[in-house]
């Protein structure tokens, strides 16, 4: 993300309905920006628009897939998924406009745990997994107007595809659009990535909602073990996909809850109708799992560790954040607990994926109560000079 306005005329600062206010990403198969509506009456609040690159556009196959999976995914509205609120043509081009989610990506998320020894705590992993669930059991089950199952199957979830928002709520980006990127890889030959893909997505047959619960599996093993489980370049995945044995995370990590590997296990089984069959029943076992979990998980959680993780939200992502209070300065620093996590996941640059790591288990480290032992230390401190300075007073 950056100032750069790649692959806008420099001088743009309007597109359709919309003033540019400046280049956000760049996707598979297209750019995002992040923009205001122009229409009267309309919320000033920053949407992202994504517009499909200039030297796709000649591919008129996936331009269709991706207004058509565009505007079914328009009729979706749950608070775990992005609301998509336009898709349209302008100057030749194709967009779809969205709720722009102030906050960071299940990868950026990661990668800053790592980075900073302070990965994401397994409650509040799951936490963030089950909200995923939630929306996913509402996109899975939606239906049109007149009641007929709409079949909707994300394709991609992934770590990219899931978006936190300050608030602490995950939110899935993509849904449906994924296809059209799929789509184009075929079309160009590109080798699909096959990290978070489900077996049967993969050798091609026909997938239903179960491939998404699939991928889902690898992102609730990957964030609750802290590694990467089907590692590698698109070769090396599919065959760790297909054909390599799954391990237990109860075999990686002593005190994995023995609830939550009953869980991802079934959500991982290769067999499709072994596998969960929809993902109402994932988000609710997952739920049940946190309530007899010591201490839970509340998004209000998420949302102080993601403050202490990155510091503050940026002030542009504050105004547009959802509503109600950030968590104060105090609050953050009275969590030490949140700064017990261990990782040993790195990102790797190419696929924008999670990464393991290639030495040793996690680690718990703690970066906070250090914090806390100084002020300890100082208090001890200035209550020593106090007494030095009382006893010596003269009587
Ligand atoms: N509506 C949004 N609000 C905030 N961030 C978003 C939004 N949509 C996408 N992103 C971010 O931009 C990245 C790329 O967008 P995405 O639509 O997933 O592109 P692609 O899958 O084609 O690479 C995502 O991984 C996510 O971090
Ligand atoms: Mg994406």
């Amino acid at each position: 993300m950056g100032g750069s306005v790649a692959g806008l005329c420099q001088s743009e600062s309007r597109y359709a309905d919309y003033e540019l206010v400046r280049y956000f990403t760049a996707g598979g198969m297209a750019d995002l920006y992040l923009v205001r509506s122009l229409q009267e009456g309309v919320s000033d609040r920053h949407l992202v628009l994504k517009r499909i690159q200039q030297r796709y556009l000649d591919h008129t196959h996936v331009v269709q897939l991706f207004l058509d999976e565009g505007r079914i995914a328009q009729t979706l509205t749950h608070p775990n998924i992005v609301q998509v609120v336009d898709v349209g043509e302008a100057e030749g081009n194709y967009y779809i406009a969205m709720e722009y989610i102030a906050g960071h990506d299940l990868v950026a998320i990661a990668r800053r745990g790592i980075e900073t020894g302070k990965f994401l705590p397994r409650p509040l992993a799951v936490g963030l997994v089950q909200q995923v669930a939630a929306g996913l059991a509402y996109a899975h089950t939606h239906t049109d107007s007149a009641g007929h199952p709409l079949s909707i199957v994300h394709c991609d979830i992934s770590p990219g595809n899931i978006v936190v928002s300050w608030r602490g709520t995950a939110k899935i980006v993509d849904f449906g659009i994924a296809r059209a990127a799929i789509a184009l890889r075929k079309e160009d030959g590109v080798a699909g990535k096959y990290n978070y893909m489900a077996p049967e997505q993969i050798r091609g047959e026909d997938i239903d909602a179960r491939a998404d619960l699939f991928s889902l599996g690898v992102i609730l093993w990957e964030l609750t073990l802290g590694k990467r489980l089907f590692r590698g370049k698109p070769e090396i995945a599919r065959h760790k996909v297909l054909e390599e044995p799954i391990p237990q995370p109860r075999d990686l990590s002593v005190d994995y809850p023995e609830e939550l590997a009953t869980i991802v296990m079934r959500l991982l089984e290769r067999d499709r109708d072994r596998r969960y069959s929809s993902a109402a029943a994932v988000s609710a076992d997952l739920r049940s799992f946190l309530r007899t979990t010591k201490g839970g998980w509340y998004k209000q959680d998420v949302a102080l560790y993601l403050r202490d993780l990155f510091q503050s939200p940026p002030s542009e992502s504050a105004r547009d954040a959802e509503f109600g209070p950030l968590p104060s300065e105090e609050m953050v620093v009275a969590m030490p607990a949140l700064a017990e996590a261990g990782g040993e996941i790195e990102i790797d640059p190419e696929t924008s994926n999670i990464e393991q790591s290639v030495d040793g288990a996690p680690q718990p480290r703690a970066h906070l109560p250090r914090i806390f032992a100084w002020a300890v230390l100082l208090l001890a401190y200035l209550a020593l000079l106090g007494a030095l300075v009382l006893g010596a007073r003269p009587e």
